[in-house]
């Protein structure tokens, strides 16, 4: 018997005495042979500890919070493809009751035949509306004989996705610098901005990087005054990853969505306050001409003949049955109870921390996402947001520190997410952390306080 399988069997109870648990794993090569399973599935556990603790990482706007029942479902599910709509036909039916629920909560007008998808996440669906304006954009311009080489995208500041979208498509992105104290895209700046060349503008609801929801139907009627002038029909595609599930319940008087009959598309992602598992976004049309045939593509070597408009092929399907759990199991009235709830403990942590000394409110949770975020005041405080994000870091939270875009790069913000599961008590605690560091800062003052973090908008 080799010293392996002897010491297994001596001590077959603790894994700690598995002779594999006294090696190193390798880092850059494919082990040479097998090794039992709990014993390499507890080395990555064990790994995996370093890795931030999801539930206080208030950077994201990504669920980490979910029921039980999710779970189950998500393991269910683990081995079924979306995209094979013949073979796993109920997941596909859960995709398009989705759609239409989704297009009846933004007030389409065809909400019961209308087409959209799941996607990965927000920028899945943010490219495909964006192809669907370049698209329309491009026709509309070839049946007039004009010239289709120097497409634009008009936006105020942006999520990366928008970047990417305009890079990988050839689209040129006119993002809409803030200038002064402007928090999001000023409406009236926009005329400076468009042409006959641009496929759309992009509103977003919940900047990134402020929180607040852009005019969307300032916006609109901005283009219905280009259009009267220069005959310009531009779309708009709202970005609405996270307010596309906030606004509906929470403000639901707030005009943004499909009853503005320039909104032609929105995205949002089920994974942020669509409340669902990382892995599902989605994207709508107002109404099924709004999506060009051209991007629409019939796959039949599965076994049907499945029309398909998707970045992607092959995706896990269970996201997408827990984002109909989810819609069959809260209805409006739990979405609504979760959100304005987040939105609560956002606006009294706001009010809180305000009161703490330094720190001036730059949101504080009313009226957009539920989130906050402050800057500090002018003057030596002893620390910069950066420490702050480093030191509360030590406790756990994880807080993003940031520049905002564009001309305001010098004011530095930090930003506090609120999601399903971040409870008062859970802000309570933070709150004191944050207390407790400001004081620490206040008897050992940073030398070079400056950014340590490198952040990304998730
Ligand atoms: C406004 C906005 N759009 C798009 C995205 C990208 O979303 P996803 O991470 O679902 O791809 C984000 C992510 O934070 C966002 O805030």
């Amino acid at each position: 018997m080799g010293l392996h399988s002897q010491r297994q069997s001596e001590h077959a109870e603790d894994i700690y005495q598995d002779p594999l648990t006294e090696t190193v794993l390798p880092k850059f090569q494919l082990p040479a042979d097998s090794h039992p399973p709990q014993v390499i599935a507890q080395m990555i556990k064990d790994e995996l500890l370093m890795d931030g603790n999801s539930r206080q990482n208030l950077a994201t706007f990504c669920s980490t919070w979910m029921e039980e029942q999710v779970h189950e479902i998500m393991d269910l599910c683990v081995d079924k493809n979306m995209i094979d709509k013949d073979e796993y036909p109920q997941t596909a039916e859960m995709e398009s009751r989705c759609v239409h629920i989704l297009a009846a909560l933004w007030n389409s007008p065809q909400a019961e035949t209308t087409l959209g998808c799941s996607t990965t996440g927000s920028s899945e669906a943010a490219m495909l509306g964006g192809l669907a304006m370049k698209w329309r954009w491009r026709a509309l311009r070839e049946a007039k004989g004009l010239d289709t080489s120097k497409p634009n995208l008009v936006c105020g500041p942006v999520q990366v996705c928008w970047h990417k979208f305009a890079r990988y498509f050839d689209v040129e992105l006119r993002e809409i610098p803030l200038d002064g104290d402007e928090v999001c895209m000023n409406p009236d700046k926009i005329k400076d901005y468009v042409d006959e060349n641009t496929i759309g503008v992009v509103p977003t609801l919940g900047v990134t990087f402020t929180c607040v929801y852009e005019p969307v139907e300032q916006v609109a009627k901005v283009l219905d005054a280009i259009e009267a002038k220069f005959g310009w029909d531009i779309p708009i595609h709202v970005d609405a990853a996270s307010g596309g599930f906030i606004a509906p319940f929470v403000q639901p008087d707030l005009k943004w969505d499909f009853r503005i009959e320039r909104v032609k598309s929105i995205n949002t992602s089920g994974h942020k306050y669509g409340l669902s598992p990382l892995g599902v976004g989605w994207v709508i049309w107002r109404a099924k001409e709004e999506l060009p045939e051209g991007l629409i593509f019939n796959v039949d070597y599965l076994g049907g003949n499945m029309p398909t408009f998707a970045l992607n092929f092959s995706r896990p399907g269970g996201q997408i049955v827990a984002q109909y759990y989810n819609f069959m199991r809260l209805g409006f009235a739990g979405y609504k109870g979760i959100q304005e709830a987040c939105m609560d403990t956002a606006q009294w942590l706001a009010d809180e921390i305000a009161k703490i000394g330094p720190f001036e409110l730059f949101y504080d949770g009313r009226g957009g996402l539920p989130a906050l975020s402050y800057t500090l005041k002018a003057g030596d405080h002893g620390f910069s947001l950066y420490d702050l994000s480093d030191r509360v870091r030590m406790r756990g939270w994880q807080i993003a520190s940031y520049p905002l875009p564009s001309h305001r790069h010098d004011t530095v913000i930090q930003r506090i997410m609120i999601r399903h599961g971040v409870s008062r008590d859970m802000a309570a605690l933070l709150l004191e952390d944050i207390k407790a560091a400001v004081s620490h800062f206040t008897q050992y003052p940073q030398v070079n306080s400056g950014a340590t973090q490198s952040f990304n908008h998730s």
